[in-house]
């Protein structure tokens, strides 16, 4: 079994789940989580286990070789699960060389560092490539993304972490590293960063402020609980078969404004609000630039082969996030304020 276990992106919104889950679950693992620490990293979310004795922080940039070689070389990791990216399709759009850089070249970086320590003899070893299911492009009104559908990304995000994928496949069949690559719907869940549609709203219709729509808001997106996400993780880290790619998916599509609307009427509830008041906020913006207009997954290979499913349905999960968000005022607060001002007037005037 793999002890010594690296997770990069720990401090973001799945990676501090995995963390968690992982630390809490398996005492017997040291599990090092590295982080950057950029505008989508915060220990807030992992102050529960900052403490505990099979847990290390290190704060560190994969875009880093020499600081990586030399990270790899001190503590031999066995395993790397890998989370750290630019995650948010809008500033791949404005800003596409940070996703190359640290998607691309970062993912790259790990790879080279895993084999240096390991010589290409990886008895027992593991690259863990966590991916998304935007690297297959858009569906039309039916079908699901399956394993073996064809890439065709469409954004700068997408195509950075289309060939990140790539990579690994080509160091499992160049250098045999063994590895294996999931690839998830739409997350949701406590500790997202508010640039994400759900967290997004949630802190615009506490505000008051306008909820912006693209397009016509008949886009459609499967939503996963996070906490279900970190499980598969599990799973397939433990019981996925090398070189393998799984799908991971809610079962779970919504378009856009169907979920706003069930954003809002939630909202009015819990903010004693008549219903219908935050539906109100809901404004029509410009159209995000190529956007994707169907993402859906088909997780059956996952569900079959390694037994998981969904634990928690989108009612619950939705209600357990709201509930997240209002009761932890002063995380939301602090992360909306200084850069993410910025950001706000650069995407939404
Ligand atoms: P996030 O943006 O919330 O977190 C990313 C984390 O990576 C942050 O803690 C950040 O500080 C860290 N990071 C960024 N650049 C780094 C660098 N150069 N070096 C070290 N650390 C760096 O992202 P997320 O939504 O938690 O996504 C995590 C992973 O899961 C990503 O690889 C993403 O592509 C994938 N994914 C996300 C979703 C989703 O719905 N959010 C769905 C499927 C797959
Ligand atoms: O599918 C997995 C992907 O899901 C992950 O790989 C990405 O990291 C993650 O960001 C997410 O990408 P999306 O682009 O689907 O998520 P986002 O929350 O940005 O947008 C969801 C939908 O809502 C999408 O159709 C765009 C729309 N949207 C989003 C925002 C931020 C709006 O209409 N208005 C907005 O302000």
């Amino acid at each position: 079994m793999n002890n010594k276990i690296l997770i990069t992106g720990g401090a973001g919104f799945i990676g501090s789940h995995v963390v968690r889950l992982f630390v809490k679950k398996y005492p017997e693992y040291q599990i090092f989580n590295l982080d950057a620490l950029t505008y989508a990293g915060n220990l807030e979310n992992i102050k529960d286990i900052e403490k505990a004795n099979n847990y290390t922080f290190v704060k560190g940039d994969i875009k880093n070789i020499e600081f990586i070689n030399n990270l790899f070389q001190k503590h031999r990791f066995e395993a790397v699960i890998h989370l750290a990216a630019e995650s948010h399709v809008d500033r791949s759009i404005t800003h596409p060389n940070d996703f190359i850089e640290t998607n691309v070249l970062g993912t790259a970086n790990l790879l080279n560092a895993f084999r240096g320590i390991w010589q290409d003899n990886y008895n027992d070893k593991l690259f863990y490539h966590v991916s998304t299911d935007e690297v297959y492009g858009s569906l039309g009104k039916t079908g699901l993304f399956t394993e073996t559908t064809s890439y065709d990304p469409q954004s700068p995000y997408a195509a950075s972490k289309a060939s990140s994928d790539h990579l690994v496949r080509s160091y499992g069949n160049t250098y045999g590293l063994p590895y294996v690559i999931s690839n998830c719907s739409n997350n949701y869940g406590a500790n997202q960063f508010p640039e994400k549609l759900i967290p997004l709203f949630i802190h615009n219709i506490k505000n008051n402020k306008a909820l912006p729509v693209y397009g016509d808001g008949n886009y459609t997106r499967d939503w996963l609980y996070v906490i279900d996400h970190a499980i598969a993780i599990d799973e397939i880290f433990h019981k996925g078969i090398n070189t393998e790619t799984y799908n991971i998916g809610g079962f779970n599509e919504w378009t856009n404004l169907n979920l706003i609307h069930l954003l809002c009427d939630l909202m009015d509830d819990r903010l004693d609000r008549e219903k219908g008041t935050s539906a109100k906020l809901i404004t029509f913006v410009k159209d995000r630039a190529g956007h994707d207009r169907r993402y859906a997954i088909d997780a059956n290979k996952l569900n079959k082969e390694l037994g998981w499913k969904p634990t928690v349905t989108f009612e619950e999960g939705l209600a357990k996030t709201l509930d997240w968000y209002l009761e932890n005022e002063s995380w939301l607060n602090s992360v909306t304020s200084g850069a993410y001002q910025a950001y706000y007037e650069e995407m939404y005037g």
